[in-house]
Formats: structure tokens, sequence, C-alpha cells
């Protein structure tokens, strides 16, 4: 039996438009074997929607690892254990295509790296922001071309914790993107490209008060702002109770504050999103270091 645990991931950090991405503490659990022919797939936990045909993502990733590696799909069992939100900006695809890359991996007997699964991932998704953290745990910066991806991984200090605020309904990445611009104007290229190098050194430094600079964006919130009703107004009061900075996660529509006050930061913004139209929770989530692992038979394998 090969078990896989994958964290969920935030992706588009601040100015880090598809390319700062950072593994957070919830985790979606798969269960994998092979069986003598066919598919079959139980939802142990998590949405009723998920597909449990060939068209489960999960399984469509496999497919794909087989086909690049030259061999026929095995019959296979699927047991899914998903606590990521759906269709959030919490990086549930990503959980699925890095899920199933490490199935076939382990199934296969194929050893590939986590550096080679690092750029496969990328691949299938597009872009390397969600995917690469959620194999290798942390904040990761990523730029990719056709055939390859450059990243670091950046350690998140343990002292910095995220709030992030989940809404009721839900934001297709599909219809997020296709509200971008296809030009930006040079001074927000200048804007977002210097809070990006500032972003990233920060995490580094730790030097906190840099954030709410280092965490600004011109590149994708203010054009996804109008999908997600009060992301101004939750954005603004979340820095009013002491966030160090505040952002769109992914592509929305949760959004993501980054806080040291855990339980004063709480208790108002619990308060205050009651008076909101629509149900937001909060949950207080630290950094995932580590990244995706995978146990076969029981034992740690990756
Ligand atoms: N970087 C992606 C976007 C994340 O904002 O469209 C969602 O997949």
């Amino acid at each position: 039996m090969i078990k896989v645990k994958v964290p969920a991931t935030t992706a588009n950090m601040g100015p880090g438009f598809d390319s700062i991405g950072m593994a957070l503490q919830i985790h979606n659990i798969v269960y994998a074997e092979e069986i003598p022919k066919g598919l079959e797939i139980i939802i142990q936990e998590g949405s009723k929607d998920i597909p449990t045909d060939e068209n489960n993502l999960i399984y469509k990733t496999i497919e794909k690892f087989y086909k690049i590696i030259g061999k026929p799909v095995p019959g296979i069992r699927l047991i899914q254990q998903d606590h990521i939100p759906h269709t959030r900006g919490l990086g549930s695809s990503a959980a699925c295509i890095v899920a199933g890359l490490h199935i076939a991996n382990a199934m296969s007997h194929s050893f590939f790296s986590k550096e080679e699964l690092v750029q496969i991932a990328a691949q299938i998704e597009g872009h390397p922001d969600n995917t690469t953290p959620a194999i290798l745990g942390g904040m990761t910066i990523g730029a990719m071309d056709e055939k390859d991806m450059k990243y670091v991984k950046v350690p998140v200090a343990e002292n910095i914790t995220f709030a992030v605020m989940i809404p009721d309904f839900t934001l297709s990445t599909e219809l997020a993107r296709e509200v971008l611009p296809k030009e930006i104007p040079l001074e927000d290229g200048i804007f977002n490209s210097s809070r990006a190098a500032l972003l990233a050194a920060t995490m580094i430094t730790g030097d906190v008060d840099n954030l709410p600079m280092a965490m600004q964006d011109k590149f994708h919130q203010p054009y996804r702002e109008d999908l997600i009703p009060d992301m101004r107004a939750i954005m603004e009061e979340s820095r009013n109770h002491g966030a160090k900075g505040v952002f769109l996660s992914g592509a929305g529509p949760s959004l993501i504050a980054v806080i040291k006050n855990v339980v004063a930061f709480r208790r108002e913004m619990v308060e205050y999103l009651k008076t909101l139209d629509n149900n937001w929770q909060v949950q207080m989530i630290q950094a995932d270091q580590i990244g995706a692992r995978v146990w076969v038979d029981e034992e740690l394998r990756f």
C-alpha cells in the first residue's frame, strides 16, 4: 500500500504572481494500491463533487506519468481523505497533481527524484507556485520557461503565523485568469518586481517590518477584487488589526494575513467577518516546511 500526504499551498504570495508560493499545514492523504484491473476511487473524506472515474485529477496525473515512462497504467484503487478546501485558492488541484506523481513514481518503481518531480509538476500545472512548495515545503520562488524551472526554497520563520480566511463561495481559476489584462504598465512592473525581490529577501532575514510594503501587488489583486465580495474591506480590516501583510491566496477567493499576535487577531477578525454577507472562516495555520511525504508499506520513502 502506498500512502501520500500532500500539503495545501498558497500561490501568488504578495507581488509573486505565478512565482512565489508556500506550503501550509492542511493536508490531503491518499492511499493507493494496484488491483488486477480497472479503477476504483473511494472518497473517505472530502467533497462529494470529486470525480470517481477517469476524470479524477489524481488518476489523470498517474496516466500522464505512465505515458512519460512509456508503460501501461495498471489497475488502481485510490482512497482519498481530502482536507484542502476545493476552488478556494489553496492549491487543491496542485495537491492532486503532486499526489498522482508520487503515487505513480512509487507504483512504477521509477525512482524519479524530488527535483525531477518538481519539474514535471510545474509543466503539468503551467505555473510553479503551487506544485513546487507542495513537493518541497516552505516558501519557494520559481521561474520557468517551456523546458525548465529554476527555484529557490526559503524556510519560513517559525514565529510567523498565517490567518487563512476562507469564504463559503468558490472561484474558478479559469474565470480569475480571464479578468487579468494582457499588458501591464511599466510602473506596475517596477512596483511588483521591487516588492517581489524585497519579499524574498525579507523571508530570509526575517525583518517583518518590511512586509506591509513587500506584500503589495498590482499584477492580479486589483483585477480580481470585483470577483470577491468584501475583499478590499477584509484586507484593510486585517491591517487595522495588526496584520503585517495580507494577500489574495492563489487565484482566490481565500485571503491570507501574515500575523504575530494570533489570539487578538483571530478574536477581532472573527467578530468583523460575522458582519459580512458571506460566511468566512478564519484558520490559524503555520507553514509546512517538509512538503509531500510518501510511505510504501508504512515505510517513509520520500
Ligand atoms: N498563479 C495562479 C493564478 C494560481 O493566479 O492564476 C492559481 O492556480
